[in-house]
C-alpha cells in the first residue's frame, strides 16, 4: 500500500479500511415499523453478536491479507477486539499496519477519555495506536478531550492525534489551545458532498483530510450518475473504483468498508490506472452538498 507523509514526518497509508458494521446489521434485520425493528435488531444483536464478530474478525483478517493495511475502528463501534483478533490472524507483523481508533461522545461527557484509550488498547491487544482521534467535537468537551489526547502522545501511547467530524471553527479553537496539532481531519467525504472549503482550510494548516462514507454508501444517485459512467467505461473500472481514485487523486485517503471479500478485493484495484485533472474536475463538480451522515454543528451528540 503506497504511503503519504503526515505534517509531523509520519506516515499514513493512502487508503484505508472500515469497519463500523452497524448498517449491515440493519440490512440484514429491517422491518418497516421503526419500533419493532429496534427490537428486532437488539434481539437478534445480543443472539448473533459472537457469530457475527467471528465473522468480522475473519473478514477483516482476509482483507489484511489482500493489502490492506490502515483499519479504521472507533470504541463506538465495539468491535475492537475483533480487530485485535484479525491483526494475529492475518500474520501481518503489527509494525506494518497502521490502526486507528476513536475515543467516544461518552467518553468526552463523562471525562474518561483516557480510561477508555486504555480499554480500546486492551481490547485491541496492542502496546500503541498509529492514530487516536477524538469521534465527534462534543460541544463544551472538546478542548479538555483533545488535551488527554495529547497527553497520551507524549507518554507514547498513540504516534498520531487526530481530529473527527470537525468544522473549520472547531479546528480553529483547537489550534489556538493545542500543543501539539492534529495530524488529520476525518470527515465525510464522497462526489454528492465534497465538503471543499473544509478540505481546502485543513489543507491549508497541514491537516490530512480522511474521507469517511467514501462511497456514499453505494447511493443510487451515484449509480445512475452519466459522469462516472463515462469514465468507468473509459478505463475498464466500476463507477466506486473510479470514485475512489477520484478521492487519491485529490489527496484524500478514503476508508471505503465492505464485508464482502469480492469488494474488499475492487475497492484495492484502484492502483492501476489514473484520473486526468479534467476528470477529477468533473466528479468534482457532482457534489449537490448531500450529506448523508450527520452535521457536527446540528445533531444530538447523547445519540451518537
Ligand atoms: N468518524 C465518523 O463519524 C464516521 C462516520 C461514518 C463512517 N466512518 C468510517 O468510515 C467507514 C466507511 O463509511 P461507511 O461504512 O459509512 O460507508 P461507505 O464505505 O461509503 O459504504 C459502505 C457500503 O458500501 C458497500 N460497498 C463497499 N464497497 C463496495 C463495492 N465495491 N461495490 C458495491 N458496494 C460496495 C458496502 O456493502 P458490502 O459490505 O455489502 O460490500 C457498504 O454497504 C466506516 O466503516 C467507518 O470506519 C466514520
Amino acid at each position: 500500500m503506497q504511503e503519504l507523509l503526515l505534517s509531523n514526518g509520519n506516515k499514513l497509508p493512502v487508503m484505508g479500511l472500515g469497519t463500523d458494521d452497524v448498517f449491515y446489521l440493519k440490512k440484514l434485520f429491517s422491518c418497516k415499523n421503526k419500533e419493532i425493528n429496534r427490537y428486532i435488531q437488539a434481539c437478534n444483536y445480543r443472539l448473533l453478536k459472537p457469530v457475527l464478530k467471528r465473522r468480522l474478525a475473519f473478514i477483516i483478517a482476509k482483507a489484511i491479507k489482500m493489502g490492506y493495511r490502515l483499519i479504521d475502528t472507533s470504541s463506538a463501534y465495539d468491535n475492537e477486539e475483533c480487530i485485535g483478533k484479525a491483526i494475529k490472524l492475518s500474520g501481518i507483523p503489527r509494525t506494518e499496519l497502521y490502526i486507528t481508533t476513536r475515543a467516544t461522545n461518552k467518553q468526552q461527557y463523562n471525562g474518561t477519555v483516557r480510561e477508555g484509550f486504555l480499554k480500546s488498547l486492551k481490547k485491541l491487544d496492542l502496546d500503541y495506536i498509529d492514530l487516536y482521534m477524538l469521534h465527534w467535537p462534543v460541544p463544551g468537551h472538546y478542548l479538555d478531550a483533545w488535551r488527554e489526547l495529547e497527553k497520551l502522545y507524549e507518554e507514547g501511547y498513540v504516534r498520531n492525534i487526530g481530529l473527527a467530524n470537525c468544522h473549520q471553527h472547531h479546528i480553529e479553537d483547537i489550534l489556538k489551545i493545542c500543543k501539539v496539532r492534529p495530524v488529520l481531519n476525518q470527515i465525510e467525504v464522497h462526489p454528492l458532498f465534497t465538503q471543499k472549503p473544509l478540505v481546502e482550510y485543513c489543507k491549508s494548516e497541514g491537516i490530512q483530510i480522511e474521507a469517511y462514507t467514501p462511497l456514499a454508501r453505494n447511493d443510487e444517485r451515484l449509480r445512475r450518475n452519466r459522469i462516472l459512467r463515462t469514465i468507468a467505461e473509459k478505463y475498464g473500472k466500476t463507477q466506486l473504483q473510479v470514485i475512489l481514485r477520484w478521492h487519491i487523486e485529490n489527496g484524500v485517503v478514503p476508508v471505503p468498508r465492505s464485508t464482502n471479500a469480492k469488494r474488499l478485493e475492487q475497492n484495492l484495484e484502484i492502483f492501476d490506472f489514473s484520473l486526468t485533472s479534467d476528470e477529477v474536475k468533473q466528479i468534482d463538480s457532482i457534489n449537490i452538498n448531500s450529506r448523508l451522515r450527520y452535521d457536527p454543528d446540528n445533531c444530538d451528540f447523547t445519540q451518537l
